[in-house]
């Protein structure tokens, strides 16, 4: 039996999450496996249920668990409260932190039925794409101290720190995980300009050099990183980078795929414990109305699937069956288009459709 703890969170975090869960019970059925699956409140909800963001009964959950299932957290309900108290800054970065999820594992999938959804001609992923973007996510300007706005609230200040450690260790990740695809690892940074990425460059190519001389290692300046990932995304194959930079390349691959509804992320420990979440938000404009796309969702439960629980074989039936799915030309709204051949499908019917095919 795997202990998971569910935190739904806002928006469509409940929508998307409900589906995740379908998913999970056929799953059960079909590898005979159990999985107890808690659920706890995390974010707004919390804070309007329990007047704190990540409330000690939820963290404890979490601490208890095998892995934790995240949907997404915030809104405009939420964003006129002291940054401290807000969802993101009071709940998602603290269990980031808490756990030490220092690796972020955002794979960039074009389904070949969902060609038409890329925002690129065919021809700049004709061979297929498939990226991975390992971001950093418990260093950088999201934590380094100073943080603050002065008193007078004439500056505020954000401090980006990297120790050699915390570039070493996910840097070591990028490595490993390009030897088992194309060996290939494109290093992004700003090294022109900022003192914590000559420090990475510095430290990505030591380790090269002594340990990784079989991979094919890059580097790249960010702003140039955003245009290639338009221009021809399928020259990457592992990006490994900083926090920030990795949040926003990584919403701009989602595009890629069609939709941010699309990607699902994995963020571990050096133990291998685990989060897994959507790497999109709440989508407020979107939320309530059973539209929402629950692939990124799904995705993530399959990648807990994999990396927590072992279970490789049911990670790729769920991917599989999601392939098909869309091959059989389920679309919800966030891709449909119209196109012959496929057909619009609710939050909770392509949840259903999917259930099917496992
Ligand atoms: P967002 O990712 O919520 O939405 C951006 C756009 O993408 C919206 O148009 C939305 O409708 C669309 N979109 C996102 N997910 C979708 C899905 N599954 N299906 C269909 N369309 C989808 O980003 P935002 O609007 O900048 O942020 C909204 C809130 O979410 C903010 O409070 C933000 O801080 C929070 N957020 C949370 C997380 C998280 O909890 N991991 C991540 C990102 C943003
Ligand atoms: C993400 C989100 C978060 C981040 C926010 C909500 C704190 O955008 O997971 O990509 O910036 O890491
Ligand atoms: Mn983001």
């Amino acid at each position: 039996m795997f202990k998971v703890a569910v935190l739904p969170g806002d928006g469509i975090g409940p929508e998307v999450m409900a589906q995740a869960m379908k998913i999970l019970k056929k799953i059960e059925k079909k590898y005979s496996v159990k999985f107890d699956c808690k659920f706890s409140d995390v974010g707004g909800i919390a804070i309007d249920n329990y007047g704190e963001p990540l409330p000690q009964h939820t963290l404890k959950l979490c601490e208890e668990s095998d892995a934790i299932l995240f949907g997404s957290v915030g809104g405009p309900k939420w964003e006129n409260l002291p940054p401290e108290k807000q969802p993101e800054r009071g709940a998602l970065l603290p269990l980031r932190k808490h756990f030490n999820l220092f690796v972020n594992i955002r794979p960039v999938k074009v389904y070949p039925a969902l060609k038409e959804s890329c925002s690129l001609k065919d021809k700049f992923i004709q061979q297929g794409l498939d990226i991975v973007i390992l971001r950093e996510l418990t260093g950088g300007i999201y934590f380094g101290q100073p943080k603050y706005i002065s008193e007078d609230r004439n500056y505020a200040v954000d401090t980006m720190k990297y120790t050699v450690e915390e570039i070493k260790r996910i840097a070591k990740v990028a490595f490993e995980t390009a030897r088992l695809r194309k060996k290939i690892v494109t290093s992004v940074d700003k090294a022109n300009v900022l003192m914590t990425s000559v420090l990475w460059r510095e430290i990505v190519t030591e380790l090269w050099e002594k340990d990784y001389p079989d991979i094919k290692l890059n580097h790249m300046y960010v702003d140039n990183a955003a245009m290639q990932l338009v221009r021809n995304p399928s020259q990457f194959d592992v990006i490994l980078t900083e926090n920030m930079f990795g949040d926003i390349l990584s919403d701009e691959a989602a595009m890629l795929t069609g939709s941010l509804g699309m990607l699902p992320s994995a963020s571990l420990n050096e133990r291998g414990f685990g989060l897994y979440e959507p790497i999109g938000g709440t989508a407020p404009d979107i939320a309530g109305q059973n539209i929402a796309n629950p692939t990124a969702q799904i995705l993530s439960a399959a990648l807990m699937l994999r990396y927590s629980f072992k279970m490789d074989d049911a990670a790729r039936d769920i991917e599989n069956a999601l392939e098909n799915l869309i091959a059989k030309g389920a679309r919800t709204s966030d891709i449909f288009y119209g196109d012959p051949g496929t057909y619009k499908v609710s939050t909770e019917e392509f949840g259903d459709e999917l259930a099917e095919l496992i």
